[in-house]
This record gives structure tokens, C-alpha cells and sequence, in this order.
């Protein structure tokens, strides 16, 4: 088992209703930015929620934050921010809406271009607005954890950056707001918990039982629960399952005293960056091709991932492991996630680009052995074709 630190303040209201704790986490002097994205939250009633249980409470909205949140977009809100002396920001909706959040909430307190947040890894975050969220996504856990991802439309870079400052300090999860997702954002949530999951996973054993164990717990969720959600969209302990799967997926409890992969994501990120799929349709292209890229390298993991969830005992070592690959792909596709470039019209030669990205990006040694160089992302993606 390997040292870890493990860190983790924000408050989480889970279950029906929850928004109105909306009350007691912002006092009634405060002047708050209620972000949010392309109307969803006006559909669905979650809006009108909100707006009720702030009543009394200065609002300001920013609205319009797209899917992989724009820079372009998010310096507009910091401008807002400053004018009306904000002191809170509340973002409601997915994955995007709070990491475009969490950029505008270090942007505002940061006297540099804005953009140094990005390059630095967020290394130049000193201090950042209080920020709260309410999910109505379940998929990037980014309403528990440190992370943000802001794509610069203009240049195509998809970005990340982590800092404790930009932590929710709370977030509310009421999974009835998530029976309005469309399938493919159901798909889509379903698909980037696992690969969470998998990348704090998948790499080489070392003996630590707890976090391998709960992995192993979060899976064994996702395969019960998240074709019933497609099929059942109303059911309400599907949907809570699934979304305290995902939140637990990626608010750093795995990650305890375990190698980490990460590889899938950022080749991933290119591939949105450059051809506009979503998050976890990159995701569903990329990981089963490494695991066959690596293996050697991974095999100890994907046979106890074979027998402990997967109830594979039949056939030699190699021949389980592509069985767990293949019922893995089987999953995602019955997700309704295609797991090959060519269902997104890509080929051959749109490959090369992700290796130059990954290189511009100083991404030149992913992987948890540090050796999936751009070249070895252009044999990934081959695989997928
Ligand atoms: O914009 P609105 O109108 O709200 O519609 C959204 C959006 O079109 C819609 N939606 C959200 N909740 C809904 C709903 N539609 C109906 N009913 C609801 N209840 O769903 C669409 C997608 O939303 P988005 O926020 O983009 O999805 P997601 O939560 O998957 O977030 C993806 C972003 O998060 C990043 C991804 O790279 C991507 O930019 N990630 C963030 C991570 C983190 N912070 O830790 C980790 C992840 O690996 C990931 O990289
Ligand atoms: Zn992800």
C-alpha cells in the first residue's frame, strides 16, 4: 500500500428535497452568482427550487456555461463577478457548470491573466470565491473534489487544473433532479464514473485492500444500475445509487494508497478538444484499447477485476483478461456508448492530431508507469479504429 493524505471538506446534502438546505448554507446577506448552463434547470423545475430557497438573498445569475466550459465564456461571468462584489458563487447543473464555476471562482480573486491558471496546473491559485453547487449530472464527482477542466474554444485546448481553494463547500444532490437527463447523458454519467473508477483501478496491485474493495463495490453499482436507468428513468434508488456512485468515484477516496493511471483521460481530452465528442464517449473509445496496449503491464489488475467482479473463472490468464475486455466494451456499448473512433466518422488519419495536442500539452508520459508517450497514443487509438 502506497502513502497517502487524504482530504476531503466538503459538505454533501443528499436526497429528496435537499435543495432547500440551500437556507442554511448561505446566510441572507450574502450576494451570490447562481451559475448555470443552457436551460436545463428552467425545465425541470430545479431552477424554481433554487430561486425559493434563496429567497431573500441577493442573486445574480450567469447563464449559458456550455458543455466542456468554455475560456471565452467564463472570463465574461469573472467581469460580472467583480461588478457586483459577489461573495458566493452557487453552480447548478453538470460537470461543466461547476468547473466553469470553480475557474470563475479562482479567477476572480487572481490579478494575472487568467489563463496562467490553466497553464499552471492552478500551481498560481493562491485564494478563490466560496463556491457551492447543486448536481444535476451525476458523472465528473467535480462537486467533491479539486478539479475543473475549461477548454479555450479558440486554440481547441482542453485543459485541466486542481486546487484546493476551488473545493465545493458543499454541494446538494437530490437525485430526482436527474430524472430529466436524456439517454445519452445518463450514458454519459454512467460511463465516466466507471472510467474514474478504472484509473485509480486498473494499474498494478499493491495489497491495498480497502480502496481496491470499494472500487470493486462502485463497479458492481454501475453494471446493476446503469442500464435500468435507461430503461426506468423514474426509479429513484437507481438514480441515488448512481449518483453517490459517481460522486464517491471521484472525490479522492480511491485514490488512497493506490497507483493512478489517467492515461484514458487526457488522450480523451484531445479528442474533444479537436472533434467536439463528449466526455465519456472519448472515454469509451480509448480505455479498452490501452488495457489490450498494456496488458502485460496491467494484468494482475484486469484478472482481479475478471474473477472479483466480472465472475470470470473459465479459460488461462490471457484468456480472461479479454474477456473482462470484451464484456467491459459489451457494457459500455449497451450503454449506448460506441467503443470505436469510426461510429464518430474519425479514422486513421485523424489520429496524428491527438499526438501533436498531447505533446503541445507536455503530455508526453502518461500512464501510471509514466511510459504512454504520444507515439503509444497513436498505437491506442489504432486499436480503436
Ligand atoms: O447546459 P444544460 O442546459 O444544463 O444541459 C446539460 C448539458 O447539455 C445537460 N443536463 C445536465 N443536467 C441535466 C441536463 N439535462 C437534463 N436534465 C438534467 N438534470 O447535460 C449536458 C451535459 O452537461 P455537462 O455538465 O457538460 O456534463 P458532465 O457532467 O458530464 O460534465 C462534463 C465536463 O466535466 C469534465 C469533462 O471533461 C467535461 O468538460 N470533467 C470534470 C471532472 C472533474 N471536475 O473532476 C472530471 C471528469 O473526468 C471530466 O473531465
Ligand atoms: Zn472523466
Amino acid at each position: 500500500m502506497l502513502n497517502f493524505t487524504y482530504f476531503n471538506p466538503t459538505k454533501a446534502h443528499f436526497g429528496k428535497g435537499q435543495i432547500a438546505a440551500l437556507k442554511h448554507e448561505i446566510p441572507l446577506n450574502s450576494r451570490v452568482l447562481v451559475t448555470y448552463g443552457g436551460g436545463s434547470i428552467k425545465k425541470n423545475g430545479v431552477y424554481d427550487q433554487v430561486m425559493a430557497a434563496l429567497a431573500g438573498v441577493t442573486v445574480i445569475e450567469f447563464c449559458g456555461i456550455e458543455p466542456n466550459p468554455h475560456f471565452e465564456t467564463l472570463v465574461k461571468a469573472v467581469e460580472l463577478v467583480k461588478e457586483h462584489n459577489i461573495d458566493l458563487i452557487l453552480a447548478v447543473g453538470g460537470g461543466s457548470v461547476i468547473d466553469g464555476s470553480k475557474f470563475i471562482a479562482a479567477a476572480a480573486c487572481y490579478q494575472g491573466d487568467y489563463w496562467d491558471i490553466i497553464t499552471t496546473g492552478g500551481n498560481c491559485v493562491t485564494k478563490a470565491l466560496p463556491l457551492g453547487c447543486v448536481v444535476t449530472l451525476p458523472a465528473t464527482g467535480s462537486e467533491m473534489n479539486r478539479n475543473s477542466v475549461v477548454t479555450r474554444a479558440a486554440t481547441q485546448d482542453k485543459l485541466s487544473f486542481g486546487s484546493d481553494y476551488v473545493r465545493p463547500q458543499f454541494a446538494i444532490l437530490d437525485p430526482q433532479t436527474t430524472y430529466t437527463l436524456p439517454p445519452r447523458q445518463i450514458a454519459n454519467g454512467v460511463v465516466d464514473s466507471f472510467v474514474h473508477i478504472m484509473e485509480q483501478y486498473m494499474t498494478y496491485p499493491v495489497n491495498m485492500k480497502v480502496s481496491d474493495r470499494f472500487a470493486e463495490s462502485l463497479l458492481l453499482n454501475l453494471f446493476e444500475d446503469g442500464p435500468t436507468a435507461l430503461e426506468t428513468p423514474e426509479d429513484y434508488d437507481v438514480r441515488a445509487n448512481l449518483m453517490w456512485t459517481a460522486t464517491m468515484a471521484l472525490n479522492g477516496t480511491l485514490k488512497n494508497g493506490v497507483p493512478t493511471d489517467w492515461a484514458t483521460h487526457a488522450i480523451g481530452h484531445e479528442l474533444t478538444g479537436l472533434y467536439g465528442l463528449d466526455h465519456a464517449q472519448t472515454l469509451a473509445i480509448v480505455m479498452p484499447a490501452l488495457w489490450r496496449y498494456k496488458k502485460e503491464q496491467k494484468k494482475g489488475k484486469l484478472l482481479q477485476y475478471a474473477e472479483r467482479v466480472l465472475g470470470i473463472t473459465q479459460g488461462c490468464d490471457d484468456e480472461k483478461v479479454e474477456q473482462a475486455i470484451v464484456q467491459t466494451e459489451r457494457f459500455f456499448e449497451t450503454m449506448g456508448n460506441p467503443t470505436r473512433l469510426s461510429a464518430y466518422d474519425l479514422n486513421a488519419s485523424d489520429i496524428e492530431a491527438v499526438a501533436d495536442k498531447l505533446k503541445q500539452h507536455g503530455q508526453v508520459a502518461l500512464g501510471e508507469n509514466k511510459d504512454i508517450t504520444p507515439d503509444d497514443a497513436v498505437a491506442i487509438l489504432t486499436l480503436a479504429l
